[in-house]
């Protein structure tokens, strides 16, 4: 068997993945239609025309406007079969999915009516071989005071879904936002005993690497590439095995690298990183895992050896407890 097709069927854990970037353009379509939305782009092919990222803003603008077509139960409970389907046949057996309430209260849709629809989609995923867990995150361009109420309003679902929903994560625009600003929030989550994430050091500064491990005191850094410019930082995090969750095909589609071949990856593990392979937001940036590591695997010419350290450490950076991991293995 070639080297990719052994790579599609391992089992592998994904630690990165958006739900709400899940939503591919056909569905987002289908969605505003049942829920009377006039969408500003006319068809599938218009709005799949404006994919065409320069930076993480100017994703997130669509990104944004494509999750305004959920709006009940059902919408969220849709995305997420899609979803489960999809990790399903890209080898997942185990995933850590973030959600972002924000998005969905400012529009008046209630955290009960999001977690019911995506529980709902992920106990089935369950079912058919998929174990997950959910991450709120919260959205770096609004204030800590809206992240506080939405971290209080979130509480009692925190115990209601307490077998899935089990951490915090923190997104959205990056420069400008650092990870300092959300210090009380984090504290609140850490006294609560949640796993604790954080994106850092995509577009941002290795500075914000620092205040998310040191302030923030996350468990894992989502993406975290920037960290190659401080040969200190690097060495931290190879000894605490603090791992990154990378994306390859979101970085180059929001132009962090500026082509695949040039991605720090391969480095980083050869610096002894933690390193993780991950989709983002699969339904913008071209491809769900396998993709990625296909993509990986051509660009940077990776050996089976270094694919299989990929594959371990997805599962071995994952929430999920040693048991259940020995059970998995
Ligand atoms: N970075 C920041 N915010 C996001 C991302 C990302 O990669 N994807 C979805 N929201
Ligand atoms: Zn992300």
């Amino acid at each position: 068997l070639k080297l990719k097709e052994k790579v599609d069927r391992a089992p592998k854990a994904e630690l990165h993945i958006h739900i709400e970037g899940s939503l591919e353009p056909e569905l987002i379509f289908s969605l505003a239609e049942r829920n009377g939305i006039t969408l500003p782009y006319s068809s599938v092919e218009s709005l799949q025309a404006a994919y065409a990222f320069t930076s993480l803003q100017s994703f997130l603008d669509i990104y944004y406007a494509g999750a305004s077509v959920l709006i009940h139960e059902e919408d969220f409970y849709d995305m997420t079969c899609a979803y489960v389907d999809q990790a399903l046949d890209n080898g997942i057996i185990h995933s850590e999915i973030f959600f972002d309430p924000q998005t969905h209260t400012v529009r008046g849709v209630s955290m009960e009516t999001m977690l019911a629809g995506i529980e709902r989609g992920l106990a089935e995923g369950e079912k058919r071989g998929l174990s997950s867990r959910l991450i709120l995150c919260f959205l770096r361009h609004l204030s800590e005071e809206d992240a506080l109420r939405t971290f209080n309003q979130a509480l009692p679902y925190f115990e209601q879904y307490a077998h899935r929903l089990i951490g915090i994560g923190l997104d959205s625009s990056e420069l400008g936002h650092p990870p300092a600003k959300f210090a009380r929030v984090f504290s609140q989550a850490l006294g609560r005993k949640m796993r604790l994430v954080a994106h850092a050091g995509e577009e941002g500064p290795v500075s914000y690497i620092y205040e998310a491990l040191d302030i923030l005191r996350v468990e894992r850094i989502d993406h975290g590439v920037r960290c190659l410019e401080d040969p200190q930082l690097v060495e931290r995090l190879a000894q605490s095995r603090i791992a990154l969750t990378v994306c390859p095909l979101s970085n180059l589609k929001l132009c962090v690298f500026d082509s695949l071949s040039d991605h720090n990856l391969k480095t980083l593990l050869e610096k002894g990183v933690a390193v993780t392979v991950n989709s983002d937001d699969p339904a913008y940036f071209g491809g769900h895992v396998n993709q990625n590591y296909r993509a990986l695997i051509d660009a940077l010419d990776l050996t089976e050896q270094q694919c299989y350290t990929l594959l371990r450490n997805s599962l071995e950076a994952s929430f999920i407890s040693d048991d259940k991991r020995q059970a998995m293995y």
